[in-house]
């Protein structure tokens, strides 16, 4: 069901007020995108009003529900609307009073914005808002808002932690799964319209005919919600499929080869949108291997994709053993020099961090550091560094963070959205991804609550300026209940979540201390992988004297990548954060916080506090057992209980191994370790 199990309204005056105000429904004729928005209505209205609501003509009696695009709209109900702010896949939703009725009227300039219309007009009633005085004007402030599945062809998923990939591969093209249908549902309930079906890592089968024809039956299912499929592009598919020598991205027959191949896929799906690549990075093949750059790598697939219109996302997660002074740096160095030399339907996909998806980061330095390159963002939505589908983090809040930070780089207000949005450097192309949580589990996402990371993910790409409260509060109507008792504290739960995690994970500025390979658990001692940046003890630097990386002039001076006011806030001790204390400076043990403990004290009550967050959970979670049904009931009682014992394990690892160089005791506020 996720947030779109449209149970019956229970509350009586509500229901009413819904029944007397829909009293039947006209839906424009049309094709499979029309088709699919009188089946939603259908089913929604269904089972929220319980009533089987008829599709009428235009101008009988009753009050309606009237869905039509503004162009197929009669003359007297048009001169009511305004609608110069409506953009591609945006809508109205709009109270008119005519004769013969009082109708709630969804318009929009194409399918795909009524589609969308329709699912915010349930989304209404899912919550309980009052069908009067509607004056909603929405539009996508970001173009391509998407999924990166990092699924392999055999069905395991990288960092997936719900099961196996959704995708049957064995029984597609011939069979649709259920699944596939619901998934684009929910997606396009949100406005996710894209996705990348297979992992960045993954080999080049997926190009090869016998696997394109699968594609094909997906897209074909995705195409009515306004859904597109992309595909991830190995780099060196022209010699493992191609019979090449080479993917000299400058050599012609490979130049050939990549166009060759854009039109066999366009002759296949003719509205696939494009290629995700990761080349150089992770041992993963790419355009340096022949001594070329990420910019010639880029533009020949650019190149072979711009007569359909589809575009190149190339990915900026790069690092390597090469520059032993700090990974963070790499990215910036390689892609920053080559602005405004990207063709113009590349995308450069930009993690939200410089390192790798922490529970938290400062922004990564690459946005607004481009203004003549559209720039887009990635985010992880499954929890590689945040406990997996088992701890309860609500991720949102981690994106808007994000989002609201503010580069400096056209003065002050230049934040991370506005770069996304493209509205800082007035950008054509834009884009938001989110690496997907999504598998087999019964309940999609392994942790009930990863549904709201999901959902979330999708309502930020729509408009990267909304409140993660906000939409947690969506979240949790559409999805349990309305019920005051149960929404307020659990959003409160929610909202503190991500900074709990924070506390017992990674405090002060703390990252990538966490056990090797899994990224499971705490590994801070970790010091003989073969790559030094894959080693914890390279990013906390703990030693006698102190602890945290020095990333100012007087260490690996990765500061230099901001914009000078944030290079200076961030340098100087007094004004840094303290939430990014360590990320940026090495600090003594004894050094003085603001609220006058030492480093090493503050350090133990963080982890306590997380602990202690934990706990408060808990507790509020068993206040809710009267508004839950038993199962979800049952499964996040237990995960809580993981959370919490983890959580200690956390504090208790963390503390003991630092304080073989810090030599302190623990503050009076910790607990004895278990
Ligand atoms: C992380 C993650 C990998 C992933 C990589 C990427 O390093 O651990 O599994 O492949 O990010 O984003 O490419």
């Amino acid at each position: 069901g996720l947030w779109l199990d449209y149970t019956k309204i229970k509350d009586k005056v509500v229901l009413e007020g819904y029944r007397s105000q829909l009293q039947g429904i006209y839906l424009e004729e049309g094709g499979a995108t029309l088709k699919v928005i009188g089946e939603e209505l259908t089913m929604g209205l269904g089972t929220l009003l319980d009533t089987n609501l008829k599709f009428n003509a235009l101008g009988g009696d009753g009050n309606m529900l009237i869905v039509s695009k503004y162009m197929n709209l009669p003359k007297n109900l048009t001169e009511k609307m305004e609608v110069d702010d409506l953009k591609k896949e945006g809508y109205i939703i709009k109270n008119v009073d005519m004769e013969g009725g009082s109708h709630v009227v969804i318009t929009a300039r194409d399918d795909i914005g009524l589609l969308y219309g329709t699912f915010h007009f349930l989304r209404l009633l899912q919550m309980h808002k009052p069908l009067k005085n509607l004056e909603i004007v929405e539009s996508p402030k970001v173009d391509i808002r998407m999924l990166n599945h990092w699924d392999n062809l055999d069905r395991t998923i990288e960092r997936g932690y719900s099961g196996f990939s959704i995708w049957n591969w064995q029984t597609l093209p011939d069979y649709i799964d259920q699944r596939y249908i619901d998934y684009a549902r929910a997606n396009a309930s949100v406005g996710i319209n894209g996705t990348a079906v297979t992992s960045v890592n993954a080999n080049a089968l997926i190009l090869t005919p016998h696997y394109l024809e699968k594609v094909k039956a997906l897209a074909d299912v995705f195409r009515p919600y306004g859904l597109k499929v992309y595909l991830t592009a190995r780099f060196s598919a022209p010699i493992e499929i191609g019979g090449l020598k080479t993917a000299d991205p400058l050599d012609a027959k490979v130049i050939q080869w990549w166009k060759n191949k854009a039109d066999e896929i366009y002759s296949i799906i003719p509205d696939f949108g494009g290629f995700l690549v990761k080349a150089n990075s992770e041992g993963q093949p790419g355009p340096q291997n022949y001594g070329r750059t990420h910019l010639d790598g880029a533009n020949l697939l650019a190149d072979a994709l711009a007569p359909h219109n589809g575009v190149v996302m190339w990915r900026a997660f790069v690092y390597s053993e090469h520059d032993p002074t700090d990974r963070a740096k790499q990215a910036y160095n390689e892609f920053v020099p080559d602005d405004g030399k990207y063709r113009e339907n590349v995308l450069i996909q930009v993690k939200n961090g410089p390192i790798d998806f922490q529970p938290r980061e400062p922004f990564h330095p690459m946005f607004g550091a481009m203004p003549n390159t559209p720039l887009m963002m990635e985010f992880q939505i499954t929890k590689e560094y945040l406990g997996f589908a088992t701890h309860l983090v609500y991720l949102p809040k981690l994106f808007e963070e994000v989002l609201k930070s503010d580069t400096y780089r056209k003065g002050k207000g230049s934040l991370v959205a506005k770069v996304i949005d493209g509205s800082l450097n007035h950008k054509k192309l834009t884009g938001m991804a989110g690496v997907s949580n999504i598998g087999t589990d019964f309940n999609w996402t392994g942790h009930p609550f990863g549904q709201a990371d999901w959902y979330g993910f999708g309502r930020l790409a729509w408009n990267p300026y909304m409140d993660s409260k906000d939409i947690a509060d969506e979240w949790l109507r559409c999805t349990f209940t309305n019920d005051e008792h149960f929404v307020g504290p659990v959003k409160k739960m929610m909202m503190e979540s991500r900074e709990a995690v924070v506390n017992y994970m990674d405090p002060l500025g703390l990252h990538h201390i966490f056990d090797t390979g899994h990224h499971y658990g705490p590994g801070p001692w970790v010091d003989n992988l073969s790559r030094p940046e894959w080693n914890p003890v390279y990013y906390h630097k703990a030693d006698s004297l102190g602890i945290g990386f020095d990333r100012t002039k007087t260490g690996s001076d990765a500061l230099f990548q901001y914009a000078p006011e944030v290079q200076k806030m961030f340098t100087d001790l007094e004004t840094c954060p303290e939430e990014y204390l360590l990320w940026f400076h090495h600090v003594p043990w004894d050094y003085r916080l603001k609220n006058g403990r030492t480093l090493w004290d503050g350090l133990g009550i963080k982890y306590q506090k997380g602990v202690d967050q934990v706990r408060e959970m808990i507790a509020t979670w068993e206040q809710m057992k009267p508004y839950v049904d038993d199962l979800r009931y049952k499964q996040v009682t237990m995960l809580l209980n993981i959370q919490l014992k983890e959580a200690k394990w956390w504090r208790d690892a963390c503390m003991l191994y630092f304080q073989t160089f810090s030599k302190m005791d623990f503050p009076k506020e910790m607990e004895a370790p278990e």
